[in-house]
């Protein structure tokens, strides 16, 4: 499927709660269906994604029934998962599969886990390793370090010590989701701070769990207890409304009940930085932090995004380099490797997508380097590489643009936004 975005001629106006968050959703059905007694899952993302967690675990022998945008989940404790009866499909989900294979580990029953051809080509690697050391067998069948992953059941796991070479939130959660089936502690220490929402929830749903700055230890073998879970909307959904809002001229919008979990909002402090009018009100302090933002437009500034603060805007660097394209003088990013992959190689189908919009942003070693002044970008064909968050950026670019844009393969948006282009209608005015 194939979009066509006009500029927008006008600013952006309105209210609108986006999506419910992803990580949030993968994390309550994997979490709930371990933990002992039935959850209610309060505003569940069912985006292709999340989907693909919840089969697996319907799979493995989990009574999950969706109830609206709500679902409840008949958790099944630490022991109860069954041998699912074909290989898991975690299709271009990576959190499904590095979690998954953090679940399979304490199986008794082998596990295989596919996926599709961009997950395919990601690095498997940094979960095999701990994995692994606890005492899985696990085997990449798509070559070393590529799924598929072939993990068999009844191996004794052991807590370990893991320092992460690389700053994820999608390792950290293997290995402390591990840690639950083994014995004995697992403490994992990362290099910077990544997305906590497994720890937030795993102390709501009372694991043994300890945590000091970049360190946090689990106790294996304690069951989970099973507890209502509210999901915020997905921060990183309602970055391309920021950054389109800041953007576009004239323009004020709300965006309500959205998750602002410290560990997210790094997009939204660099914004600040750079000069934006961004307003939190109504903000409820609980497991997820949650708020309504107002945005309205500004005129931004280029700023330097430190290596340490990339991994609370991982998923934002492509809208954030959109806006710093349009920020007077220069923004630098330090340390974007992990960028490289995703589900494509950001760094690459950001700049590709640029030059057709007659923009250059620059690759020097770990950083990227956008020039900023940018009045005009013109109308082009456009290619999303099959990547959800690659089509959304894009479609704020095409507003900004002389005409109109095309973007082509944007059903890939159903990953994390189903009914992205809706909700931009709904912001655009008539
Ligand atoms: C996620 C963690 C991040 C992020 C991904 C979701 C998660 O990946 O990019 O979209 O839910 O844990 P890494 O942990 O690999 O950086």
């Amino acid at each position: 499927m194939d979009w066509k975005i006009p500029k927008a001629e006008c600013g952006l106006k309105g209210e609108l709660e986006v999506p419910p968050d992803k990580s949030i959703s993968h994390r309550a059905v994997i979490l709930g269906s371990i933990a002992r007694g039935v959850s209610s899952v309060k505003n569940f993302l069912s985006g292709e994604d999340c989907v693909r967690t919840l089969k697996a675990f319907r799979d493995m022998g989990v009574q999950i029934e969706s109830v609206g945008k709500d679902i409840v989940v008949h958790g099944k404790g630490l022991s109860g998962l069954k041998r699912p009866s074909q290989p898991l499909y975690a299709g271009n989900s990576g959190t499904t599969m590095r979690i998954l294979s953090g679940i399979a580990a304490g199986q008794n029953f082998n596990t295989r886990i596919e996926g599709d051809k961009s997950l395919t080509a990601r690095p498997m690697g940094r979960i095999i390793e701990p994995l692994r050391q606890m005492g899985a067998e696990v085997k990449s069948d798509g070559g070393e370090g590529h799924a598929p992953l072939d993990i068999k059941g009844g191996k004794k796991l052991t807590g370990i010590n893991y320092v992460m070479p690389v700053a994820s939130a999608q390792v950290k959660s293997c290995v402390l989701i591990a840690g639950l089936f083994a014995s004995g502690k697992t403490t994992v220490k990362e290099p910077f701070q990544s997305r906590d929402h497994t720890e937030r929830m795993m102390e709501f749903l009372e694991a043994d769990i300890k945590r000091k700055g970049l360190t946090t230890e689990i106790s294996g073998t304690r069951e989970l207890v099973s507890k209502d879970i509210k999901i915020p909307a997905d921060i990183s959904s309602a970055a391309f409304f920021i950054v389109a809002a800041l953007l576009i001229k004239n323009s004020r919008i709300v965006l309500r009940n959205v998750g602002l979990n410290p560990t997210r909002m790094g997009l939204i402090n660099v914004l600040k930085k750079m000069g934006a009018e961004i307003h939190v009100f109504d903000y409820k302090d609980e497991v997820e932090p949650s708020g309504n933002l107002e945005i309205l437009h500004s005129e931004l500034k280029g700023v330097v995004v430190e290596k340490e603060e990339v991994p609370l805007l991982i998923d934002e660097v492509p809208i954030l380099s959109l806006a710093a394209l349009r920020a007077e003088g220069k923004t630098i990013v330090r340390g974007i490797s992990e960028l490289k992959v995703k589900e494509t190689d950001r760094v690459k189908t950001i700049r590709e997508n640029f030059c057709r919009l007659g923009a250059e942003i620059e690759e020097r070693g770990e950083d990227l380097v956008i020039s900023g002044n940018i009045k005009k970008l013109k109308a082009a064909k456009l290619d999303s590489f099959g990547d959800h968050r690659i089509a959304m950026t894009m479609a704020i670019a095409s507003l900004l643009a002389s005409g109109e844009s095309r973007i082509n393969d944007a059903e890939c948006v159903e990953t994390s936004y189903p009914g992205f282009l809706k909700d931009l209608e709904k912001l655009k005015v008539k």
